[in-house]
């Protein structure tokens, strides 16, 4: 801790001394303003992960990437909010997993300077009625499946950007669109801010970590391999060679459909950097995918 650090708590914390050496967790938009204005007076940069909680190795490994891009005399914070601007009527969030008192100690092991974690009240007050919204990469796969989910995610962000202060702030490629979206939308509207992308954590078996993993059953989670399987397969057909899109897709559905409880929603081939879709997949095309395992909802994501 250098004597800024220890200046900067003793300006932001209402208990002189008493927090200097631990995590700082903050639940008010206003109390969140005051440490972010006090590190921008010091000149301390910092990088920012947003979460939903229920955090896994996933998210800590943009926690450590926050880190590596911030450096010791910066400082990182991590928010969690399960936003329920991003949810549609019918999905997940009352039953979304929360465990704060878990969270909170993880974070503070992975070495967070900040954990602001906002109540809805404090997000989203009475009357609350702006919204931020991308409105080209946002419209396929997962916008198009989900029609407001990424108007809530580009609008909480950007509250969050802006209570924050952040120089830096990481996401998952886990979520291949949303960071694109977020990355546009930070061009678009000028946000003084760097984006940084950070590849998927998975489980030995394939499976790529997520939050909803929770809902699976043991033999649905031994089923959710077929997401990792089907990536690999599209990957080995185009070794050396460029296969039409739409064909490769029916071999993929017809895999993906020989787990009993498996339901595909979509599978895409796409541009990285565009996401517009294309005719023929090759080295360097985008997959991404989303399929229902009994109720629960995954995607998963690889460059070919
Ligand atoms: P959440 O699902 O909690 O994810 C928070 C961040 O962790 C996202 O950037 C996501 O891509 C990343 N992440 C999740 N699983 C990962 C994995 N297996 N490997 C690497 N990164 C992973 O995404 C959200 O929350 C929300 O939409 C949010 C951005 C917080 C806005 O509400």
């Amino acid at each position: 801790m250098t004597l800024f650090g220890i200046v900067e708590i003793c300006i932001a914390s209402p208990v002189l001394f008493s927090n200097v050496f631990a995590m700082r967790v903050v639940q008010t938009v206003s109390a969140m303003q005051r440490q972010a204005r006090v590190w921008q007076t010091l000149h301390v940069p910092v990088a920012f992960v947003p979460t939903m909680g229920s955090l896994h190795e996933g998210h800590l490994s943009l926690v450590a990437r926050a880190r590596q891009e911030i450096g010791r005399e910066g400082r990182v914070a991590v928010s969690i909010y399960v936003n329920p601007a991003q949810f549609g009527p019918h999905e997940d969030l009352a039953a979304y997993p929360r465990n704060f008192s878990r969270d909170k100690k993880l974070c503070a092991q992975a070495g967070v300077d900040v954990l602001f974690a906002p109540s809805d009240r404090e997000m989203y007050p009475a009357g609350f009625s702006t919204y931020v919204a991308e409105e080209r990469l946002s419209q396929g796969m997962e916008g198009a499946a989900r029609p407001t989910h990424f108007r809530g995610v580009t609008t909480v962000l950007a509250k969050l950007f802006h209570i924050v202060q952040p120089s830096v702030a990481v996401f998952g490629a886990k979520d291949f669109q949303q960071a694109a979206v977020v990355q546009k939308m930070v061009q678009d509207l000028n946000f003084p801010l760097k984006i940084v992308v950070s590849p998927i954590v998975r489980e030995p078996g394939g499976l790529a970590l997520s939050s909803r993993n929770k809902y699976l059953t043991p033999s649905q989670h031994r089923q959710a391999a077929i997401l990792r399987r089907a990536l690999e397969r599209a990957r080995e057909a185009v070794v050396g060679a460029s296969v039409p899109a739409a064909s490769l897709r029916e071999e993929l559905r017809a895999l993906i459909a020989s787990q009993p409880e498996s339901r595909l929603d979509y599978i895409e081939f796409f541009d990285p950097q565009t996401l517009a879709p294309v005719h023929q997949a090759k080295r360097g095309t985008q997959i991404a995918l989303a399929v229902f395992i009994g109720k629960t909802r995954l995607i998963d994501n690889a460059p070919l």
